[in-house]
C-alpha cells in the first residue's frame, strides 16, 4: 500500500450527507430552492454545441465582465471552481505545514478541511452563548504561527455577521495575517466589505454563484484581493480550473440580477414568517442574515431530521458538533416550501424541547442569559 502525505493520513473521514437529494425538498445545503434565472438555462442550451465543447476555456473576457460587475479591476479577481475552490486557492498559495488557521467555531468546515490537507494546524475561538463573535479573543489568539483567519459573514451555520468595526480591529490588529471574509450569503445580507480590498492588503473576500444565484451545480466562485495576492493564487491555480459552461452561465446570470434580488427579498419575508412561527411555539433560534436559520429543537434533533427526511424534507442536523447538540439548521425557500416544511415540523412538535418546557431541559443554554431568543 502506498502511503499518502502525513497530512492526508491525519484527515478525518467526516463528509456531510451529499447523496440521494434529488426530488426532495432540499433545505439542508442553503441552495436556492426555486432555480436560477431562466435566461441562464436558455443560454446554456443554445451554447451546447460540439464546437464549443471541443475548445479549452478562455478566461480573459469573462474576467473583465465579471470584474466590472463586482466593481473591481480584473487583476483584483480570481475566478474559481465554486468558493470552496477559492478556499483551496488560499491554502495552495499561502499555507505551509504547521501554519495555523484561526477560525471561529462553529463555522463552515471547508476552511479547516483544505488547511488540514495543506498540513496546517487549526485554532478555534468559540462564539459566545449569544452567538456573538469574541473578536478580542480572536485578536489575542493570533501569534507568529497564525497564517490566516477565516470569517464567513453571514456565518454558516449561525447566520450572524461580523460587524465592520470588529473586522477593522482584526485587520489592523494583525496586518501580517491574511483575513478571509467569505460572503457566500451576501445576496441575503446586502452588506459587503469588498471595497476594503483596496484599503487592507491582508484582506481577501470570496463570493459564489452557488447560493442565491442558484448555480451550485456549475461551481462558480470568486476571490477578491489586492493584485499581488491574486497573482500569487493565480500562479498556483490549475490553468483550466473553471469550465466554459460555468463561465457562460455566470456572464448571463449577472445580467439578470433582478431575478436574484426578487428571490432574496422573498426569502427574507419568509424568514420573518418562520421567526414568528418559532417564537410563538417557544422554539429558540438565532436571528439570521442569510437564507437559513439555526434552531435549538433539543436532544431529539437527529430523530426530527430523520422523520422530516422520511417525508422528503432535508434539513441539517448539527448534533455532530458537541457544542451544537440539539440544533437543526434549515434553509428558507419559497412561501409554499416554507409552509410545507413548517406543517411537517408541527407534526413532530411533541419531540421539540420548547422554551415553555414540555420536554426535559437537559444541557440547555438558559434563555434568560441569551439575547438571541426573539
Ligand atoms: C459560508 C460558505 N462559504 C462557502 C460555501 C461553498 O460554496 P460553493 O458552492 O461556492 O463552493 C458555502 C456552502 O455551503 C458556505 O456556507
Amino acid at each position: 500500500m502506498i502511503r499518502p502525505r502525513a497530512a492526508v493520513e491525519r484527515l478525518k473521514k467526516y463528509r456531510p450527507p451529499m447523496e440521494g437529494r434529488s426530488g426532495k425538498l432540499r433545505l439542508d445545503f442553503n441552495e436556492n430552492t426555486v432555480g436560477c434565472a431562466p435566461q441562464v438555462v436558455r443560454a446554456l442550451r443554445r451554447a451546447l454545441t460540439p464546437e464549443m465543447l471541443t475548445r479549452y476555456p478562455e478566461y480573459g473576457e469573462s474576467r473583465i465582465t465579471l470584474a466590472r460587475h463586482f466593481g473591481v479591476k480584473p487583476e483584483e479577481l480570481l475566478i474559481t471552481n465554486g468558493s470552496d475552490d477559492a478556499i483551496k486557492a488560499i491554502c495552495d498559495a499561502f499555507v505551509d505545514p504547521g501554519d495555523v488557521l484561526l477560525v471561529p467555531a462553529p463555522t463552515f468546515p471547508v476552511y479547516e478541511f483544505f488547511h488540514n490537507v495543506a498540513g496546517g494546524a487549526v485554532e478555534r475561538v468559540r462564539y459566545d452563548e449569544q452567538f456573538r463573535l469574541p473578536v478580542k479573543s480572536l485578536v489575542t489568539a493570533i501569534n507568529k504561527k497564525t497564517r490566516w483567519v477565516a470569517l464567513a459573514s453571514p456565518n454558516n451555520p449561525t447566520g450572524t455577521e461580523i460587524s465592520k468595526p470588529d473586522l477593522r480591529t482584526l485587520l489592523e490588529g494583525a496586518p501580517h495575517v491574511l483575513v478571509l471574509v467569505d460572503e457566500a450569503y451576501f445576496d441575503y445580507s446586502g452588506r459587503t466589505v469588498l471595497p476594503w480590498i483596496r484599503k487592507y492588503e491582508n484582506l481577501l473576500v470570496t463570493r459564489t454563484l452557488s447560493k442565491a444565484f442558484g448555480l451550485a451545480a456549475l461551481r462558480m466562485g470568486f476571490i477578491f484581493g489586492n493584485p499581488e495576492l491574486v497573482e500569487l493564487m493565480h500562479r498556483a491555480q490549475n490553468p483550466f480550473q473553471v469550465n466554459s459552461l460555468a463561465l457562460l452561465a455566470a456572464s448571463i446570470a449577472i445580467q439578470h440580477e433582478g431575478h436574484v434580488k426578487r428571490y432574496a427579498a422573498q426569502v427574507r419575508a419568509n424568514r420573518e414568517r418562520v421567526y414568528r412561527w418559532l417564537a410563538s411555539r417557544g422554539i429558540p433560534y438565532v436571528p439570521s442574515s442569510a437564507n437559513f436559520i439555526l434552531t435549538r429543537v433539543g436532544e431529539r434533533a437527529p430523530e426530527i431530521a430523520q422523520r422530516l427526511r422520511a417525508k422528503g424534507i432535508l434539513v441539517r442536523d448539527w448534533s455532530y458538533d458537541p457544542h451544537l447538540k440539539g440544533y437543526l439548521r434549515f434553509t428558507i425557500g419559497s412561501r409554499n416550501q416554507t409552509r410545507r416544511f413548517l406543517e411537517e415540523l408541527e407534526k413532530h412538535e411533541r419531540l421539540i424541547e420548547t422554551r415553555n418546557g414540555t420536554t426535559a431541559w437537559r444541557n440547555f443554554v438558559t434563555y434568560s442569559q441569551t439575547g438571541w431568543f426573539a
